[in-house]
């Protein structure tokens, strides 16, 4: 096990060292910088780490080829994921146990399983009820991402929204836009594949699209971007209008995404929810991602909604973890509740 942890955190160290060569990423400030009262000060450190050492994404690569660990969490149902990690190799179980020899793993978010609560929607309905489409795109389950996104779909069906969810590393969606497909997804010839067909009509039916994912080099997941260049086609989201120009045919639905992140700042929410930690460089991201999201809601027609966006993670080992995840997640309900609700 030390060994592991160790060829682990030697591939993190070499990966970081090569990144920085590159000029990639800039550092983070220093966890004794970022040392913020409470919900921020473990997790800043944790942040900083992760995004010092985007070097973690070599371990986790690493592990992540392991085929044991992979296969068994893809076999993992949600509601059973809390109990491994394909990324760090380590179970929640260990996770609870000795947190810090997780935090020397990786510096993603490992939940416990005792706090890993499952959520499955009821699904829609031909009611008259308002419908929120889940798009989940991350590849763990133990995940705060997963519990921010259980979070959202267990509230918004407390208020009486319907909801329905692809969580597409489950389904196994094919995020890859090939040749064969480029021009159903450009110019809307042809026809979707049987796969497409089955998300547009997921969409048709949804009032609200809500993306959640991992922040990953800034942008969504692969699996959500590809979900994103292969449903949402020409013809199907969006057609030229005769006189040029483009035309939203989405239009009277939300787009709405929830992303948990490593280190932007440090804040909970959206533009001007910094936590004091660097709220001016929060909100420039913040406002960077709202530029595409404004963009990307315009072409298909609907209101960009915002997001909720946290890099305030608690820290695998924190003695206060259950404490921090339910702050975080009671935070995640009021910023809900502005958008939907109010
Ligand atoms: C490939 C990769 C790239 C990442 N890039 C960023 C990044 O650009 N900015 C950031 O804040 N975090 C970044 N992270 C950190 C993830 O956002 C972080 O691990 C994740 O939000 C942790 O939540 P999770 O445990 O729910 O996955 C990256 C992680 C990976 C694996």
């Amino acid at each position: 096990m030390i060994k592991k942890h160790f060829s682990l955190l030697m591939a993190g160290v070499l990966l970081a060292g090569a990144l920085s060569a590159c000029g990639q990423k800039a550092a983070a400030p220093a966890p004794e910088s970022t040392a913020a009262p409470v919900a921020g000060s473990e997790a800043a450190s944790t942040s900083a780490a992760e995004s010092e050492t985007t070097g973690t994404s070599a371990a986790k690569s690493e592990t992540a080829s392991t085929p044991a660990a992979e296969s068994e969490a893809a076999a993992a149902p949600a509601g059973e994921s809390g109990s491994s990690d394909a990324v760090s190799g380590a179970t929640s179980t260990a996770a609870a146990e000795s947190g810090a020899d997780v935090d020397m793993v990786t510096s993603a978010s490992v939940v416990p399983g005792e706090v890993m609560e499952d959520y499955t929607p009821k699904g829609f309905t031909d009611g008259e009820a308002k419908k929120a489409l889940f798009v989940v795109a991350d590849p763990r389950y133990a995940t705060v991402t997963r519990v921010l996104a259980n979070t959202a779909m267990s509230h918004l069906e407390d208020k009486g929204v319907e909801v329905e969810v692809r969580d597409l590393y489950a389904i196994g969606f094919d995020p890859v836009l090939s040749a064969e497909d480029f021009y159903y997804a450009k110019d809307g010839i042809g026809e979707p594949t049987d796969a497409v067909k089955t998300e547009q009509e997921y969409v048709t039916k949804a009032d609200y699209l809500i993306f959640v994912y991992p922040n990953w080099h800034d942008t969504p997941t692969a699996m959500a971007k590809g979900y994103m260049e292969k449903v949402f086609a020409k013809k199907f989201a969006y057609q030229d209008l005769p006189g040029g120009g483009l035309e939203g045919l989405l239009t009277g639905k939300g787009m709405y995404t929830i992303m948990n992140c490593g280190y932007l700042g440090g804040g909970r929410g959206w533009i001007g929810d910094g936590v004091g930690i660097e709220d001016e460089k929060w909100d420039r991201y913040m406002e960077a991602f709202k530029v595409f999201d404004d963009d990307t809601a315009a072409f298909w027609g609907v209101e960009n909604l915002g997001r909720f966006v946290n890099d305030r993670t608690p820290a695998n080992s924190s003695e206060q973890y259950s404490q921090e995840l339910e702050e975080l997640k009671g935070t995640l309900i009021e910023h809900l509740d502005r958008v939907f609700f109010s």
